[in-house]
């Protein structure tokens, strides 16, 4: 198995850190523009694997494509992060571009590849992926639910002073502030979070959930890594692996939930295939308009790279 992250950056060279170290592929590569980091950082991973045992060989490229050819999955990381102050929109118009063309080079040379898409604005660069790739869109998908899932587990997980692996939830939408965590879908070792949590207290650790990648970003100067990184592995390793696990992914909707053409988190089966399945749970009228806002959101920013990309 062979797993191209481009952008080797602080979520790309993270994310082939674990891929490396969790031996989800037998060949990593790194890809980067700038000359000589992505072979610098590859190099530096393949020198910790006799301290931390695996066989996973790491490549670095500066923007050469042909040693990505053939990989089985491209985590696209490449493109600016958010500094204080700015909304992951405010990224649009720079990153659109360099996720347009990193993706068309990717297929060019992987055409059998499954995409997962992490650069921000992120619903957005996966239309802006998926479009570019002419890709079918259960192989074109974005990785945001994970990390915002993993943010609330955490939150719930401080609150109630238990492991975060015991908790489970879901969540919809898009990734910015009106993404919709389900506290109807979330539960501790089994037990509803509503029996533990009074709703006052759960719904100010929805509210900080939302902004989870804005409290890090203020206080770091630039957007999270180790998180992010390890969900975007997470999410190859399914693949790879062909797990069929249960994770929110960021891809197309066609109808689903009532939406048309829009890139929302959704409930999938993540396997060989990609999303091998989407899982359309039932959701109250409150959920349901909170997700129709949430796509409302996207569809505007989508409309904004539209506009950009008929301006070209
Ligand atoms: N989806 C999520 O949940 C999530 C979480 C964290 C960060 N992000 C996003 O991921 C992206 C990367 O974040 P980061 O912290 O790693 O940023 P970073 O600045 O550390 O790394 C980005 C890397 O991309 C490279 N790059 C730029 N243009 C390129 C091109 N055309 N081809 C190849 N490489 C190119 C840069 O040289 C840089 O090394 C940002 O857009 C950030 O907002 C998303």
């Amino acid at each position: 198995m062979k797993v191209t992250v481009v952008g080797a950056g602080n979520v790309g060279a993270t994310c082939a850190d674990v891929l490396a170290y969790r031996e989800v592929a037998n060949e990593v590569v790194l890809l980067d523009i700038k000359e000589g980091v992505a072979e610098g950082k590859a190099l530096d991973i393949f020198q910790k694997a006799s301290i931390d045992l695996y066989d996973t060989r790491t490549y670095g490229s500066t923007n050469d494509y042909s040693k990505t050819a053939n990989s089985d999955v491209v985590v696209i990381t490449s493109g600016l992060p958010r500094k204080p102050g700015m909304t992951r929109d405010d990224l649009i118009a720079t990153n659109a571009g360099i996720v347009k063309t990193v993706t068309e080079n990717v297929v060019k040379y992987s055409p059998n590849a499954i995409l997962i898409v992490v650069s921000n604005p992120l619903d957005v660069m996966t239309y802006c992926a998926h479009a570019a790739s002419k890709l079918p869109r259960n192989r074109v998908i974005g990785m945001a639910g994970i990390l915002d899932t993993a943010r609330y587990r955490a939150f719930i997980a401080e609150e109630l002073n238990v492991s975060p692996k015991d908790i489970q939830a879901m969540l919809l939408g898009g990734h910015g502030d009106t993404m919709v965590p389900l506290p109807r879908y979330t539960t501790i070792g089994g037990i509803p979070v509503t029996e533990l949590i009074e709703a006052e207290k759960l719904e100010l650790i929805v509210e900080r959930t939302k902004r989870g990648g804005g409290e890090l970003v203020k206080m770091m100067g630039t957007s999270a890594w180790y998180a992010p990184g390890s969900a975007a592995a997470q999410m190859v390793e399914a693949i790879v692996k062909d797990q069929k696990r249960v994770f929110p992914v960021c891809m197309q909707l066609m109808g689903e939930f009532g939406l048309h053409n829009v890139y929302q988190g959704v409930p999938v089966v993540l396997g060989k295939n990609g999303v091998e399945r989407l899982l359309e749970v039932s959701l109250s009228e409150g959920e349901l308009k909170l997700m129709h806002e949430s796509a409302k959101a996207v569809t505007n920013v989508m409309e904004v790279l539209d506009k950009i990309n008929a301006a070209v």
